[in-house]
């Protein structure tokens, strides 16, 4: 009994710890999305892809968002196309542009 509270607040920390719940600007995550390549290939508000096999980012849940480009910064998933595009971004970037999709 008296070690559950322990073991809650251990894996409380470790999820934040792995990902970032920092709520994100929408508006600041429409001027990354605008203003730094990704609308090239994901298209207008991340639903008019470039290529078929572009996934659609528009209208997904910012808390997918925000951990899909996490493990594409960090290589976890692996992508020679969106890799070096996630590895351009900050933690408020992830969570900005991640809110503002979500809303889209
Ligand atoms: C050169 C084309 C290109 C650019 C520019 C680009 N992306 Fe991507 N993006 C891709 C491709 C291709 C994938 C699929 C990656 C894979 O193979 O797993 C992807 C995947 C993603 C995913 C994961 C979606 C999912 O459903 O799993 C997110 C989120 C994302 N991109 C956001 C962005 C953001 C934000 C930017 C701008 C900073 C950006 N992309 C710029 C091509 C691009």
């Amino acid at each position: 009994m008296m070690k559950k509270p322990m073991i809650l607040t251990a894996l409380a920390l470790f999820s934040l710890n792995q990902t970032p719940v920092q709520a994100g600007d929408a508006d600041a995550g429409a001027t990354v999305f605008n203003t730094r390549g990704c609308i090239a290939c994901h298209g207008a508000s991340g639903k008019k892809p470039l290529l078929p096999t572009y996934p659609v980012i528009g209208g997904k849940p910012a808390d997918f968002l925000s951990t899909e480009l996490n493990k594409l910064r960090s290589g976890e998933r692996q992508s020679p196309v969106m890799g070096p595009m996630a590895a351009s971004l900050s933690d408020d970037d992830i969570a900005n542009v991640s809110a503002y999709l979500a809303t889209q």
